[in-house]
């Protein structure tokens, strides 16, 4: 069952038309709500993203956040297994083709939930390997835009490589990785780009800074450099999907020992923890109160 423009439906029976500005210009934005036991996780922040990437891309928010959280859970109740990974696109409508806004055009709602695949505990326990990039992508990644050709190509090359993702560099520094946010550590310190027009604010970024926090780690946003990064102890990846995942190679190179570090472990520990409370709780909760 998806949802479509207010209706829930069969998946084989929801159909766009071919002049939806979605297929045409990839003129729309989208989220992924991760869920654990039906609980969606942090979904007033992913629904805040996405009420700003409408805001800047300019397009009508259609429903207001009582009816986004209500059609989210009619969604995940249709769905036959427990763990989803929500995804819902909404793109400014269907109009002749024209590069210029439409005028009077309702945006296309889409919504599907699918099983969620978080890296099975083995893989977490070896590590990936990544490749790094040029960040060639167009310089507004903080908007959650349907337009992923640049992540595409970039995630191919790590795909190419049998590698876990794509780490990237735009004028020497770090930005993020095709479809995460990357930290790294130094003597103990956890590091991360700030937010900017660069990279894309992840859910799942504030939550490790606040598990950071919480549990006295020391973590600073800051500009990072190439070389920082290739001679860090440790490197992670964080995402909805990935949650928080260790990098143990980088262009063929060992990172640290060539072994998930310890402040991985213990930031995984507390990740998995403060998971397992808010589904216990059946509700979002601040990690302070966790
Ligand atoms: C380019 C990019 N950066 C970062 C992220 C991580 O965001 P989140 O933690 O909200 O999943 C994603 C997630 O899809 C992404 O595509």
């Amino acid at each position: 069952m998806v949802f479509l423009n207010g209706r829930f439906l069969p998946i084989e029976e929801a159909k766009v038309p071919v002049l939806d500005r979605g297929f045409i210009f990839g003129d729309g934005v989208y989220e992924l709500v991760p869920v654990y036991s039906r609980v969606p996780f942090r979904l007033d922040e992913h629904l805040a993203r996405l009420e700003r990437s409408l805001g800047e891309a300019k397009i009508r928010n259609p429903h207001s956040r009582a009816q986004w959280r209500s059609h989210i859970h009619r969604l995940i109740d249709a769905q036959p297994f427990d763990d989803q990974g929500v995804y819902f696109q909404v793109t400014r409508g269907v109009a002749k083709r024209d590069h210029a806004f439409p005028g009077g055009v309702e945006p296309t709602v889409f919504m599907m939930s699918n099983p969620l695949v978080n890296p099975p505990q083995a893989q977490v326990e070896r590590g990936g390997s990544a490749v790094s990039a040029q960040d060639n992508r167009w310089l507004r990644c903080d908007i959650k835009s349907i337009s992923l050709i640049g992540n595409v190509l970039l995630r191919q090359l790590s795909a190419e490589a049998d590698a876990a993702e794509t780490i990237l560099f735009r004028d020497g520094k770090l930005t993020e990785a095709s479809a995460s946010n990357v930290f790294i550590v130094k003597r103990g310190v956890i590091f991360s780009p700030p937010k900017s027009n660069l990279i894309l604010a992840g859910i799942t970024y504030d939550v490790i800074a606040e598990l950071a926090r919480a549990d006295n780690l020391p973590l600073e946003f800051k500009s990072i450099g190439e070389d920082e990064v290739r001679s860090a102890d440790e490197i992670w990846v964080t995402s909805s999907s990935k949650e928080v995942f260790p990098i143990v190679s980088l262009d063929g190179k060992q990172v640290g020992d060539g072994k998930p570090g310890p402040v991985f472990r213990r930031m995984y520990r507390l990740y998995q923890e403060f998971k397992q409370k808010v589904m216990r709780s059946g509700k979002r909760e601040a990690v302070s109160a966790a």
